[in-house]
């Protein structure tokens, strides 16, 4: 899977956004929250190989190059990568995943990127990402579904404005079986709610 079919409109929408700071769609929560969430205090020691997809404004990044300075980012913005840089050893664009290397990360982190990907490309970074933690590394993420009726899931052709909104959303049955298929071991670590909008934070290791 060397190639997927980048949606321009999408690489187009995020650089808007990382260049003109919109906020709104930057996620404002702060590290603290970010590592509690993710359920990854533990995980953080010092020098661990630490990788974050989808980094918005590189709080996550910039707090924890304080406990190891081996930190990567992925990103769908050059912009995004850019102004991170000072924290991070390399970056890569989403498109460049199947350049990361195997067996390398400690730890790999990912909040509030799923609901902005098509399952597609979300089967594109689960076969790369998966080969690259170490035998013992952890993959932690979290995905978002819809309570109460909220907004459809589950649908295979999630529109830009979802996709914008991040309003794609899944099962977990669905993520598990496609983890599964990508050779991943899952433990579930958490169930959030917030209003209309649950969360479900996975820990995700190589099997
Ligand atoms: C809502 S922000 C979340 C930022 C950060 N993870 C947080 O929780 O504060 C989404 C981030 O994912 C990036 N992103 C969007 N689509 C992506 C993709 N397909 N692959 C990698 N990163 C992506 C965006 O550029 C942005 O930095």
């Amino acid at each position: 899977m060397k190639n997927f079919n980048q949606n321009k409109k999408m690489v187009d929408f995020w650089e808007d956004v990382h260049k003109k700071k919109r906020v709104r769609y930057l996620s404002p929560n702060r590290p603290d929250f970010n590592i509690k969430i993710l359920e990854i205090e533990q995980l953080l020691l010092k020098d661990i190989t630490y990788l974050e997809v989808g980094i918005g404004q590189g709080s996550l990044l910039k707090e924890i190059n304080k406990k190891t300075k081996n930190c990567y980012a992925v990103d769908i913005s050059k912009t995004s990568l850019m102004l991170s840089k000072k924290y991070i050893k390399r970056g890569w664009l989403n498109t460049e995943l199947f350049n990361l290397p195997h067996n390398f990360f400690d730890l790999i982190t990912c909040l509030l990127v799923f609901q902005h990907i098509d399952d597609k490309e979300l089967k594109n970074h689960l076969y790369h990402i998966i080969p690259s933690l170490k035998t013992d590394g952890i993959y932690a993420c979290q995905f978002a579904f819809g309570l109460n009726d909220y907004e459809i899931f589950n649908n295979k052709y999630f529109c830009e404005e979802q996709l914008q909104k991040g309003l794609s959303f899944r099962t977990l049955d669905k993520m598990v079986n496609l983890i599964q298929i990508f050779n991943g071991k899952i433990t579930i670590k958490g169930f959030h709610k917030f209003e209309n909008i649950g969360w479900y934070i996975l820990h995700i290791s190589k099997k």
